[in-house]
């Protein structure tokens, strides 16, 4: 307990998955927290859209820890939007230490030169553009503060390898390491630390929906979750089919306290020995 005491943390894409779950293990740890999410239809997603209702329970859950939040409804698509949810919380809270960049999309699988320019892009918008917008909207007013921080990207074992069928997922995910790595050169010198998580399969609703079971099991015509698992877990080294929100949850905690102080410019897999494979 404690280890974020006093401090604040900024998330987007925390209406559900791994974004709610990171929102309540940092406040669990002392931190107030600012979300955003987007709550409406993303392009070409495959998975139903997060909700305003999903975006007020991740509210109820932080509160239930009795810590504070701000929550709004933004894109990371938009700078000003996340600008506006940024100086909100700030003024709130006095102070932002966190940031942590996890709002995306997957995409629908197709080869790379089947996909449209569309898809491709809008990919690129939200997964690659979306991160640096979220960074940015933090960054002066972390500068200004001068209390250092920490700022982590949610960029995937798709950022490390490539995957058929993915090339707007994989080459978004990877366009995040460039940006990690630039960030932490830049922003080295003010003490704020710049890492990024690659997480094998997370049960989150981003793959467990019939497109995604079925880009694991093209051989079987409605795959259920214990088929998808079977499959899935032949991607891992470790005999489990994917990891929970939480274990992401974890690394985060880890990046953003103090225990990882000197900590910068890292690629840091949650993948159960998946880069290996
Ligand atoms: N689930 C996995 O297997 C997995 C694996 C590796 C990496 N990731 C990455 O982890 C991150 C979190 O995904 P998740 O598993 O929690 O999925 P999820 O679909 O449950 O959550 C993603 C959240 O991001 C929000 N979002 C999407 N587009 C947005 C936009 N334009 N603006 C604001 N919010 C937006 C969604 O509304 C949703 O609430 C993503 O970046 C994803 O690419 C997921």
């Amino acid at each position: 307990m404690g280890r974020l005491e006093g401090k604040v943390a900024f998330i987007t894409g925390g209406a559900r998955g791994q974004g709610r779950s990171h929102a309540v293990r940092l406040a669990q740890e002392g931190a107030d927290i600012i979300v955003i999410d987007a709550c409406e239809p993303q392009p070409n997603v495959p998975s139903p859209p997060a909700t305003e209702a999903d975006l007020a329970e991740t509210v109820r859950q932080v509160e239930e820890l009795d810590r504070r939040i701000v929550a709004r409804v933004a894109d990371v698509r938009v700078q000003e939007q996340l600008d506006a949810a940024v100086a909100d919380g700030i003024a709130q809270f006095g102070r932002l230490d966190v940031v942590s960049a996890n709002a995306g999309i997957a995409m629908t699988p197709a080869l790379a030169h089947m996909m449209t320019d569309e898809e491709f892009m809008d990919m690129q918008d939200v997964n690659l553009a979306g991160v640096w917008r979220t960074a940015k909207a933090a960054i002066p007013q972390m500068i200004e503060a001068g209390n250092g921080g920490s700022i982590v990207l949610t960029s995937s074992e798709a950022g490390l390898k490539g995957y058929a069928h993915a090339a707007s997922y994989v080459s978004a995910k990877h366009g995040v390491v460039g940006l990690m790595r630039t960030l932490a050169m830049e922003l080295a010198p003010h003490m704020i630390r710049v890492n990024s998580i690659h997480p094998t399969q997370v049960d989150t609703p981003m793959i467990m929906n019939e497109t995604i079971m079925k880009l694991f099991r093209p051989d079987i015509e409605n795959p259920t979750k214990e088929d998808f698992a079977e499959a899935s877990q032949h991607t891992n080294l470790l005999p489990i089919p994917w990891v929970e929100a939480v274990d992401i949850s974890n690394a985060l905690l880890f990046l953003a306290s103090d225990e990882a102080r000197y900590i910068t410019g890292v690629t840091l897999p949650v993948d159960a020995g998946c880069f290996l494979k």
